[in-house]
């Protein structure tokens, strides 16, 4: 075993290390893997935490052999690991990469593929464990599915696991992705699949339930008689990059809206489940996603918007329809925001306001609770104009942390009370760096692990949200925004429709 520099000696917590097994990787070739899963391998073997016997498979139609793939692997992990580079670590994974090449219609390849696997049996003792990771369009899925099922390694024994991961979008509307998730749920087994939203991985989105749930300060307050209104929001600076074909046909509603958004959602409004395991945790999520209501009038409460040409961080950026790719009277939305409400007694009446766009000012992703005024202020005489409502930010990335800001009295000989804020960064309390979110949730599924993994019936629910929404939209233009600006100016007429503001983070 490699010492492992990373783990300081006083730490007590048991490393949680896989069994022996096998990782693979369909699309091994496509910007996920080479940007996330493959740095994220390196990255969990390098904190000592793979099992001795493990290997790691590519599968891709280009013509190649095992070292090519271990080139493209230590390229792809060198780049974008976030640990220091060790060279004895990645030698030892390169002696067990393999490649398997040939299309997805190719049942040689696949026959090549399970024979694979158990050569790896034998000579790196993986026990015949092994997670599939289906980096690959959905489109994709039904072929590789049957194939597993026909070469019989989708299937799970008593002696060993045999693991399925798909990476979102699961489906495009309720229809799709019910087909979808009969169609892996009659290849594997239901815990045997892995459906990855990444935002669930993220160190910050987890201690929101340590938050809630480890606490008592928080959750007497947590619910609609203290609760004004909730603000979640998931900005991006960057446009859409090289995805114009995956992104004109999916727009921010199906793209994050969908997913990582309602996911905050549950999360933040979920009850205490009873214990914190997959089941437990999934079940609470459930109830909210379920619990979601669409505004009335949509025509008011839902915003769609397309980025403009603008500038951006001191530099021109393009506006979307002149990006590389995209139609140029496309009427894809680039900026969605919508007012949701949770019909539940916790949240009844309280307003869930959500917003996703790219081209916005500043990369930000954040969950605010934002608390009614104090029903009275005995500070007839003083200045209190600048006192704001009292929000709790759990602030998901960057500056990973919390805010909490309420109303202090300034220094001085008059009861002057204006707003500040107390502060909790990560970076200033742990000495640990944060796990990559893909880092945690290979892990998991190595471990079986299902904690952080949507199951399909809030993947559905989450559909029954958006359809409505997306058949609302169909059709219409989206309200134009420039470059680095926070969205269309009907985003913050929503808002200022209810006497609200958005944040500016
Ligand atoms: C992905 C979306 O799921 O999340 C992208 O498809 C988006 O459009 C990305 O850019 C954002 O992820 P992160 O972790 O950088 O916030």
């Amino acid at each position: 075993m490699i010492p492992n520099p990373l783990r300081d000696p006083r730490d007590r917590r048991l490393p949680r290390v896989p069994e022996p097994c096998a990782l693979v990787v369909f699309g091994i070739t496509g910007d996920l893997a080479r940007k996330k899963l493959l740095p994220a391998v390196y990255d969990l073997a390098n904190r000592g935490l793979l099992p001795t016997n493990f290997a790691l498979l590519g599968f891709a139609r280009r013509d190649w052999g095992d070292q090519d793939f271990a080139e493209l692997a230590r390229d792809a992990a060198r780049n974008a690991a976030r640990t220091p580079w060790r060279e004895e670590v990645w030698e030892r994974l390169a002696g067990s990469v393999r490649f398997v090449q040939g299309s997805f219609d190719d049942d040689n390849a696949f026959d090549e593929l399970a024979a694979a696997l158990g050569d790896l049996e034998s000579s790196h003792g993986i026990g015949g464990n092994a997670a599939f990771y289906l980096s690959i369009p959905p489109a994709m899925f039904p072929v590789v599915l049957k194939q597993m099922e026909r070469t019989g390694m989708a299937e799970s024994t008593p002696d060993r696991w045999r693991r399925v991961v798909v990476e979102k979008p699961f489906g495009t509307d309720l229809a799709s992705s019910r087909e979808l998730n009969e169609l892996v749920d009659s290849v594997f087994s239901a815990e045997d699949v892995f459906r990855i939203d990444h935002y669930l991985g993220k160190e910050t989105v987890q201690n929101l339930m340590a938050l809630r749930f480890a606490n008592e300060l928080f959750e007497p307050v947590w619910n609609g008689h203290h609760v004004d209104s909730v603000q979640i929001t998931m900005a991006e600076d960057v446009g859409i990059g090289g995805r114009a074909g995956f992104y004109e046909k999916t727009g921010a509603a199906r793209d994050v809206l969908q997913n990582h958004l309602l996911q905050l959602l549950a999360l933040t409004a979920m009850e205490e489940p009873v214990e914190f395991s997959a089941d437990e945790i999934r079940t609470e999520k459930l109830k909210v996603l379920r619990a979601v209501s669409l505004p009335e009038d949509m025509r008011r409460f839902a915003v769609r918007g397309q980025y403009e040409q603008g500038w951006l961080a001191g530099q021109r950026a393009k506006g979307y329809r002149q990006e590389e790719g995209v139609d140029g009277e496309s009427l894809t939305e680039t900026y969605a925001a919508v007012r949701l409400g949770v019909e539940t007694r916790r949240w009844a009446g309280v307003p869930f306001y959500l917003r996703t766009g790219k081209r916005l000012p500043r990369r930000v992703t954040e969950i605010a609770l934002v608390f009614k005024r104090a029903p009275h202020l005995p500070f007839a005489d003083t200045d209190t104009e600048e006192l704001g409502n009292n929000q709790l930010v759990v602030r998901v990335q960057p500056d990973e942390g919390v805010t909490l800001k309420f109303g202090s009295k300034v220094p001085g000989s008059v009861m002057e009370v204006r707003d500040v804020s107390m502060d909790f960064l990560y970076g200033e309390q742990f000495t640990e760096t944060s796990p990559e979110a893909y880092e945690r949730l290979l892990l998991d599924v190595l471990l079986g692990d299902a904690t952080l993994f949507p199951r399909n019936a809030e993947v559905e629910a989450s559909w029954a949200v958006i359809d409505p929404l997306e058949e609302f939209w169909a059709g219409t233009t989206p309200e134009p925004y420039r470059a680095g600006e926070w969205g269309p100016r009907a985003a913050d007429d929503m808002l200022a429709a209810e006497g609200r503001r958005w944040r500016r983070p």
